[in-house]
């Protein structure tokens, strides 16, 4: 018995700890390039190793962390379906571009900025395919003063450029501060396609990592414009239709990141980075409507609701954050893959 406890407690310290939740966005517009999304953490509710994951999509996924010592902004790709792996193409001067490995093994970018919960920030991925067969995917954050900065940009064995399966997610990867309230928002987000078509979503699907067990609270709802999402809160906030419906802004966001030139810059964000202009690429495309179903890793057990549709080939492996105490990222959730075995501690 207390062998087994032991056990148990093992494999629940190699994965994520507690209840996640996901939004898993609805849009219609064909073959979309360009993914940006709105993210203000709430406040004495970030915890240290928090995932507050804005920008995911198939093949990866963006956000920012309150890691220890230094808060950070986080990129990532998986290698190809067939291991091919991802190449580096850009990496912004104040980024740290490496590798990961775990079960899932790509690259990815920390760029260590300190950022202030209860601030709107943004992130926006973009993809290109300047190679043929290969897929360019950039990844940009948005400081408060609407300062652009382009994190990195890492080429993918992958032929068509489309972002699908887009969601965002709040998980808690540590086993320490397990239940300390983690909660964000995530506001305007907008998607837009190779010929300049856009398209606002407003609308989002709740999903949470499953099973459940008697701690883990969590909750997720709209707040005007924004969703909000929350993890280990004091009591469960959960919509009885979790089909949440936004309120629109119809602003759409700066494509061309010009904020940078007209934005002032502050203490925190006095980088002059490397950011790149809109282009327009004349892709021709392919329709792939998507909500992409998921699964998702939680405990030593894996099962997850799930929405969706198909999803014809298998997307990456999603690596976890790195934890405080640890530089190692594992592979955890992933949207599209039916599972996958805890990750491992080095
Ligand atoms: C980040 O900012 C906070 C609040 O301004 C400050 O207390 C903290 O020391 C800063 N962290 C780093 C690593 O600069
Ligand atoms: C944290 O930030 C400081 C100041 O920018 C930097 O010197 C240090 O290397 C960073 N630590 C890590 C682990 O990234
Ligand atoms: C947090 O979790 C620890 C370990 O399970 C427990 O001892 C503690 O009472 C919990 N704190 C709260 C506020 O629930
Ligand atoms: C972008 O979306 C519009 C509107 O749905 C569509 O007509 C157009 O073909 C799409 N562009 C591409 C490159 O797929
Ligand atoms: C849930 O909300 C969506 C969006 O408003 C709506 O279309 C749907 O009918 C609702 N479902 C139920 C069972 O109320
Ligand atoms: C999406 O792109 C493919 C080419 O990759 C194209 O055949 C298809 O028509 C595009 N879809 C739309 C709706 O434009």
């Amino acid at each position: 018995m207390k062998l087994t406890l032991a056990i148990a407690v093992s494999l629940l310290a190699t994965s994520v700890h507690g209840v996640a939740d996901h939004l898993w966005y609805r849009y219609s517009l064909p073959n979309i390039t360009d993914w940006y999304n709105e993210i203000k953490v709430h406040p004495d509710m970030e915890p240290t190793s928090t995932y507050f994951m804005s920008n995911g999509f198939g093949n990866g996924y963006f956000g920012i962390q309150p890691n220890a010592p230094n808060k950070t902004v986080l990129f990532s790709i998986w290698d190809a379906d067939d291991g091919t792996k991802v190449t580096n193409q850009y990496c912004g001067p104040k980024s740290i571009c490496s590798t990961f490995g775990g079960e899932g093994t790509g690259l990815h970018v920390n760029y260590n900025f300190n950022w202030t919960a209860g601030v709107t920030y943004a992130g926006l991925i973009k993809t290109k395919s300047v190679v043929p067969g290969y897929t360019d995917f950039s990844g940009y954050f948005m400081h408060e003063n609407k300062e652009w900065y382009h994190m990195a940009t890492y080429r993918r064995k992958q032929p068509t450029p489309w972002l699908t399966g887009l969601y965002s997610f709040v998980e808690n990867p540590s086993s320490v501060t397990i239940n300390i309230t983690r909660r964000t928002n995530f506001g305007n987000q907008w998607v837009r396609n190779a010929t300049g078509h856009s398209e606002e979503l407003t609308v989002a699907g709740l999903d949470h990592t499953s099973p459940l067990v008697a701690s883990d609270r969590y909750g997720a709802g709209v707040d005007k414009t924004s969703f909000y999402l929350f993890i280990n809160g004091p009591s469960n906030d959960i919509p009885k239709n979790t089909t949440l419906v936004r309120q629109a802004t119809h602003q759409e966001p700066d494509w061309s990141m010009q904020g940078k030139t007209g934005g002032k810059t502050t203490k925190k964000s006095t980088k002059k980075t490397g950011h790149k202009t809109t282009k327009k690429s004349k892709k021709t495309t392919i329709k792939k409507s998507s909500k992409a179903g998921h699964e998702s890793h939680r405990k030593s057990t894996i099962r997850s609701s799930h929405h969706s549709k198909v999803v014809k080939k298998s997307h990456k492996k999603h690596e976890e954050p790195a934890q405080h105490h640890s530089d190692k990222h594992h592979p955890g959730k992933h949207p599209q893959k039916k599972h996958e075995k805890p990750a491992k501690h080095h």
